[in-house]
């Protein structure tokens, strides 16, 4: 019990969208939160900012040489994708906060991505299946992941598939001018709510508060894997709008991620479906935009 009502200190490496949702969830728990990303003016209230670049290991050893933190969980993403920027957010910004840091941590997690999966044929994939990554942004991420696992400390790599949630209203935009996605080829998309990502990371990190066993790897995904094309007509019957062009996807790939290891470990989806998640979308803000 005691263990249960401990304070922790954790610092959340490219405090983004996914890393302030999380940093407020802990916050109401009780723990103090350190957001490092380069404009710390756009951290929640509550969390404290540290002002850093990640390309630069001296800024990140004179900002970081005061803290001890018992869980860091590096969630920067890349500002440009290029393989130069890739390589800089994922491999060397995780290699940098590892250098810069006093005292390791007792648990790291790292958010990674399904791009690391090659499969094209609309299987099922699941922490076991194989990654050959056709493409740069696959491979880097992939490299990183190794760097975790070579960090020589406890570590939990989350691969997230597409966030979508408030604010990113690509895909509502572009079906609300009536475009649409053809019915063949079939390309299964995977989607996960950003109040998810932080719920399945706020889990995962109040199991090690608890001595609980997690594994190394989870793929974080909602229930139900579903074609472009359903997703699109969907929306579009949704929002009543006139279906004018289709348009086959430029992503290459078509998998069906499979969240069953992250549902054994106990997590409940908030939004197990793009249906429950963007319906609350399309509530909030029924024009887009
Ligand atoms: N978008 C998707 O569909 C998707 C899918 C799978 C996985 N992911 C991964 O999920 C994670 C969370 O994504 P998100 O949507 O929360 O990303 P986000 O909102 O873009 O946040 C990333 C943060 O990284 C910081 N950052 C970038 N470069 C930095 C640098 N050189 N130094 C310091 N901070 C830096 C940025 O802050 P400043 O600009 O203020 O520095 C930004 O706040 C990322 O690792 C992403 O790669 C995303």
């Amino acid at each position: 019990m005691k263990d249960f009502m401990q304070q922790h200190t954790i610092l959340i490496v490219g405090c983004g969208d996914v890393g302030s949702k999380l940093g407020e969830q802990l916050l109401q728990q009780g723990h103090k939160v350190f957001g490092l990303r380069r404009n710390i003016n756009q951290l929640p209230s509550g969390i404290q900012g540290i002002s850093a670049d990640l390309t630069q290991l001296d800024d990140l050893k004179a900002k970081l040489q005061n803290y001890q933190f018992d869980i860091i969980v590096y969630s920067a993403a890349a500002s440009e994708h290029t393989p130069e920027g890739y390589q800089r957010a994922y491999v060397d910004g995780l290699n940098n906060t590892l250098n810069a840091l006093v005292q390791k941590p007792s648990h790291l997690f790292f958010t990674s991505s399904s791009g690391v999966y090659h499969q094209n044929d609309s299987s099922w994939v699941d922490e076991e299946s194989p990654c050959h990554p056709g493409t740069f942004s696959g491979q880097i991420m992939l490299q990183a992941e190794q760097a975790v696992q070579m960090a020589e400390i406890p570590s939990t790599v989350v691969r997230f598939t597409g966030i979508y949630g408030p604010g990113r209203n690509h895909l509502l935009n572009r079906v609300k001018r009536g475009d649409v996605a053809p019915k063949n080829p079939d390309q299964y998309s995977n989607r996960i709510h950003r109040d998810d990502c932080a719920g399945v990371l706020n889990h995962l990190i109040n199991k090690v508060f608890n001595k609980e066993d997690i594994k190394a790897l989870y793929l974080a995904t909602d229930d139900t894997p579903a074609t472009m094309y359903e997703v699109t007509h969907w929306m579009a019957k949704q929002m009543q709008t006139e279906i004018k062009t289709e348009t086959a996807s430029r992503r290459a790939g078509s998998k069906r991620c499979s969240n069953e290891r992250l549902k054994e470990s106990g997590y409940e989806f908030i939004y197990p479906g793009f249906k429950e998640g963007y319906t609350d979308l399309l509530e909030a803000c029924p024009h887009a935009d």
